[in-house]
């Protein structure tokens, strides 16, 4: 009896000791797959499909790289200058190879695989360094992280919360978060507008929806908590979509004020565009639009 519960002991130590090695590795992994998206490689492999992803990369040889703006870094420039040329090439070869390999679907498994290391990270994060769980960007938007369970009555009561927007898709809130008939309970109203992590851009049609749904808040003089899994690029998207609306800044512009209350966003290249034309169809009249 007492070798057996001995051997099962060592058993589920061992279990233990082999989730905490994988998740050390996959929590690693998400330090790399940070870093590609931040020299870009994230943008040239998922945002173009297909074919293009090669031609987009090889364009990046003669033509200047795409730049976004998020603290005061370069971001999505694929070669900088003074690049060498010869190694400019061989770079736009590597990632042109790698595209074909990740192609979007993939991102999509890609995401649900790192989902959980990497909220783990998120909440180390959170602990570790200055990084907020959310941050209120003005009097209605608070752009924030998962908003869990136990941060509910926190949410409605202190920080005035009737809206919320969810940018996750359903598998990232299933178990953590409250469903849309919990937060109705809670005299919340939810809206979801999925995007895939790790490389998700909104589409158009949601960035609209998403921005409707605040202004609707703000005439009421209620908050919107805006969130994705860290609070840092889908839902940074619609917070900066959101300042454009209201103030008709330029897209870099709303992402650095953006920044200045949640440093560590991370609005990638994609991002950037599809704000420039959301850009264009809000702002078209002028300044004077709020
Ligand atoms: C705004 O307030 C009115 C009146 O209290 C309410 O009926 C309406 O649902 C509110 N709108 C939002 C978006 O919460």
């Amino acid at each position: 009896m007492i070798y057996y519960l001995n051997i099962t002991t060592l058993n589920v130590s061992l279990i233990l000791f082999y989730l905490f090695i994988g998740c050390v590795c996959l929590t690693s992994s998400h330090v790399f797959l940070e870093y590609l998206s931040q020299t870009g490689f994230f943008y040239y492999c998922f945002s173009r499909s297909d074919r293009s992803a090669l031609f987009g990369s090889i364009r990046l040889v003669s033509a200047p790289p795409v730049v976004a703006v998020h603290d005061g870094r370069r971001m999505g420039s694929g070669c900088r200058e003074p690049a060498p040329r010869a190694e400019c090439q061989t770079e736009a070869v590597l990632w042109s190879m790698s595209c074909f390999r990740l192609t979007r679907s993939m991102s999509g498994v890609l995401a649900r695989v790192l989902f959980y290391p990497t909220l783990a990270y998120n909440v180390v994060m959170e602990r570790v360094s200055s990084r907020w769980w959310f941050n209120r960007v003005d009097q209605t938007v608070i752009l924030g992280a998962l908003p869990f369970r136990s941060m509910t009555q926190e949410l409605v009561n202190m920080e005035n919360v009737k809206g919320v927007i969810t940018m996750n898709e359903e598998y990232e809130t299933k178990f953590f978060c409250n469903s849309e008939a919990e937060w109705r309970a809670a005299g919340v109203e939810q809206i979801r507008l999925s995007t895939v992590d790790l490389t998700g851009v909104p589409s158009l049609e949601h960035i609209h929806q998403g921005v409707d749904f605040v202004m609707k808040h703000r005439e009421n003089g209620t908050s919107v908590y805006i969130h994705c899994k860290a609070g840092r690029s889908r839902s940074a998207t619609m917070a900066a979509a959101y300042l454009i609306r209201i103030h008709c800044w330029s897209p870099e512009k709303a992402c650095s004020m953006l920044a200045e209350v949640r440093p560590h966003i991370l609005v990638r290249s994609a991002q950037l565009d599809i704000l420039k034309k959301y850009h264009q169809q809000v702002c078209a009249s002028g300044p004077n639009c709020v």
